[in-house]
């Protein structure tokens, strides 16, 4: 069986993009791959996080990887921090990725450039997101179009390490979904939905009341042109939404487009509305139920369990081949 991984950092609640970009993928793969969904803690803490509320969105995250239709008899679900052996394969794979590819990742320059004071671990977070996806050979890696240039860095650092040191690793491809590779921010239609946006009113949050839900689709950004079309250049608003209904629904592009065809967008953005509103609200329902429910911690307890063996086998045998034993 095919191996799939994905992680998601706690940085912020879940959003919709989050949820069509990573977490649906998974859904619609778990039943023929063994699938290993985590929370990337330690990803979280490149910038500052309050220690209170980190280790309580870490629970919420588990709580709604699994209202979201993770199923926990198909998937190994853990928090990364718990896998001491994530860190130390890090260091190894570190060692072998040169300082110029490390800071050349996009997300990187951006994120330096924001704040003077970055943190060295800025610089090494692709590094330890390659370990994430090392440790356990997986095949494919479910992830939105902003992680592509993370997951081929692990895939090229993988594949030094073999050539270097011997076969080690099995070398991973990155897995888009076709539509929602993306989701913009419904206020600013250019730029990536993002957890931790200070302005709420462009991001749909999987904790978002229903009616604010309804009202942000409603006043979300399009255009002057008055025709619904699937052009993410000319009319980003519109293909945004398109995209969400399309990932939603597993309704095709083409197919709401005709639906459309000649309607104001009044009636395009009610019916995105209406229907993320109902999405979201069925996974809130089922959020209630488990959040507090102490099967939590028997899933992270398997998880973990399944994950730290996986891990310690690769990390014994990386020590091996580069000689850091005993005798
Ligand atoms: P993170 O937490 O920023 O995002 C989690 C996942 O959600 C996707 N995503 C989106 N997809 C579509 N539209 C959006 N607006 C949107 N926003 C986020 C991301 O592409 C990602 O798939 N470094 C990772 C976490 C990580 C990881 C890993 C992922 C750590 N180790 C190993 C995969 C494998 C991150 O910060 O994702």
């Amino acid at each position: 069986m095919k191996r799939i991984l994905t992680g998601l950092k706690p940085t912020g609640d879940l959003t919709l993009g989050n949820y069509i970009g990573a977490i649906k993928q998974m859904i619609n793969m778990q039943d023929e791959y063994d699938s290993f969904l985590f929370v990337a803690d330690l990803h979280a803490l490149t910038i500052y996080q309050d220690p209170v509320e980190l280790k309580e969105r870490i629970r919420k995250f588990i709580a709604m990887y699994i209202a979201c239709g993770i199923d926990p008899q198909k998937n190994t679900i853990y928090i990364q921090s718990e896998n001491e052996y994530i860190p130390a394969i890090s260091y190894l794979l570190e060692c072998n990725t040169n300082y110029g590819e490390a800071s050349r990742m996009i997300q990187f320059k951006e994120k330096s450039k924001q704040n003077a004071n970055f943190s060295v671990g800025l610089l090494t977070y692709p590094i330890l997101m390659a370990a994430d996806i090392l440790y356990c050979d997986c095949d494919y890696v479910p992830v939105g179009i902003d992680q592509k240039q993370h997951v081929e860095l692990a895939r090229n650092i993988a594949e030094r390490f073999n050539n270097k040191y011997g076969k080690t690793f099995n070398l991973p491809e990155p897995l888009l979904s076709k539509t929602g590779t993306k989701i913009y921010d419904l206020k600013n239609p250019t730029k990536k939905m993002s957890k931790s946006e200070d302005n709420p009113s462009g991001v749909i949050s999987l904790f978002d009341d229903l009616p604010s839900i309804v009202s942000k689709i409603m006043r979300a950004t399009t255009d002057s042109l008055n025709q619904i079309k699937y052009d993410p250049e000319n009319q980003p608003g519109i293909s945004n939404l398109l995209n969400i209904a399309s990932s939603l629904t597993n309704r095709s592009i083409d197919d709401l487009v005709s639906q459309f065809n000649g309607k104001g967008y009044g009636e395009l953005k009610k019916y995105v509305a209406e229907i993320t509103a109902n999405h979201i609200g069925e996974i809130q329902k089922r959020y209630e139920q488990i959040v507090n429910s102490e099967l939590l911690d028997e899933i992270l307890n398997k998880g973990i369990a399944r994950s730290r063996e996986l891990a310690q086998q690769k990390y014994e045998a990386m020590k091996l081949k580069v000689g850091t034993v005993r005798k």
